[in-house]
């Protein structure tokens, strides 16, 4: 655990909103298109650039995945200019691909960071189960007890009823026996296809609408969200979940330990993380890009510190320039508007 570093006096979380700024407002021109790769390396490419441009040593440890795979944010890239601190990058140009080629709610652009060798390496685990609170519950969470034990625990520690709680959940086969076992306890439930970072975010901000994020995602997301749940001061738990066969395989051989609980601070072993997302579509918790020909491009996004506990939600008003359309210089200009 990397206690009481000071990485930058700082906070990188607001240079690092620059960065997701971009990539939302350069993926948002794909929205509804279908496509889910189109809007992806919009974001891509916007994210790199502008991440060149921030005072940071940084190497991604959760990106797009292997080198000979993505030309750009895999996993070991080194980013940033090279002149501030070393950190450890995680990134999700768009998480909810289909949120985006849907033009479905609350797919976000989304970067986290925390000092170097701080941020778990997920390796071959691509799924993980995940239980998130707020701080007033964050001590009676545990992931390998039944929802309704945990649900009514959760209740007490923020005096509430378990009907009153809504518990976020991915809309998923493999969630069948859990959002049944969540119906029997009386909790409301808000299922999504896609999305559980900000299933996380929501859960560990108070009054989102969202008390408990259950079920198994994506392992980066879990990283990422564990970022923001750290640097929010919220309860997070995760165990590997693996859900392909290829998974358990890579899993099995390397002798990992499936049951091993990983707590927040095993996801991120640092006292400070940072956490920057920008809404892309439009959503609850963040609205998305809007466009206008005269008021400009508005963003709005989140920016969280661990060490300082600061939140900020942030609304960006892009100004275009004249005739200036998110056409074939889409890009370039978003990365231009981003950076200034
Ligand atoms: P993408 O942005 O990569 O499409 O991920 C979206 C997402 O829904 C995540 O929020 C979640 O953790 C993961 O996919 C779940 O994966 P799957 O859809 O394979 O169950």
């Amino acid at each position: 655990m990397i206690k009481n570093t000071i990485i930058s006096d700082r906070n990188m979380a607001m240079e690092l909103v620059r960065v997701t700024e971009a990539a939302a407002i350069s993926a948002a021109r794909y929205m509804g298109t279908g496509d889910k790769e189109i809007g992806d390396q919009a974001a891509v490419d916007a994210m790199r650039a502008v991440l060149d441009t921030v005072d940071i040593d940084g190497i991604v440890i959760i990106g797009e995945g292997e080198k000979d795979e993505a030309p750009m944010l895999f996993n070991g890239e080194r980013v940033g200019n090279g002149n501030g601190p070393q950190m450890d990058i995680a990134v999700d140009p768009v998480e909810g691909t289909r949120l985006l080629a849907n033009g479905t709610p609350n797919a976000i652009a989304v970067i986290a960071a925390s000092a170097s060798g701080s941020m778990w390496v997920p390796e071959d685990s691509l799924y993980m189960n995940k239980i998130v609170v707020e701080e007033r519950a964050k001590d009676v969470i545990d992931i390998n007890d039944t929802p309704s034990s945990n649900l009514k625990r959760i209740a007490k520690a923020l005096d509430r009823e378990v009907h009153e709680l809504t518990v976020f959940v991915l809309d998923k086969p493999r969630h069948k026996k859990l959002i049944a076992n969540i119906r029997k306890t009386g909790a409301r439930i808000t299922l999504h296809t896609d999305g559980d970072v900000m299933g996380a975010l929501m859960a560990a901000i108070p009054g989102t609408g969202v008390d408990v994020l259950m079920g198994t995602g994506g392992t980066p997301e879990g990283v990422i969200a564990a970022a923001a749940v750290k640097a929010l001061r919220g309860g997070m738990q995760g165990k590997r979940d693996p859900q392909i066969y290829s998974e358990v395989k890579a899993l099995t051989a390397n002798g990992v330990d499936i049951n091993q609980i990983l707590y927040i601070d095993d996801l991120i072993r640092a006292d400070d993380a940072f956490f920057a997302a920008t809404g892309i579509t439009e959503g609850s918790f963040l609205k998305g890009i809007h466009f206008d020909q005269i008021k400009g491009v508005t963003t709005h996004s989140i920016v969280i510190r661990a060490l300082s506990g600061s939140i900020r939600f942030i609304e960006g008003s892009h100004s275009l320039k004249r005739n200036l359309e998110f056409g074939d210089k889409g890009l370039e200009q978003a990365v231009k508007m981003a950076s200034m």
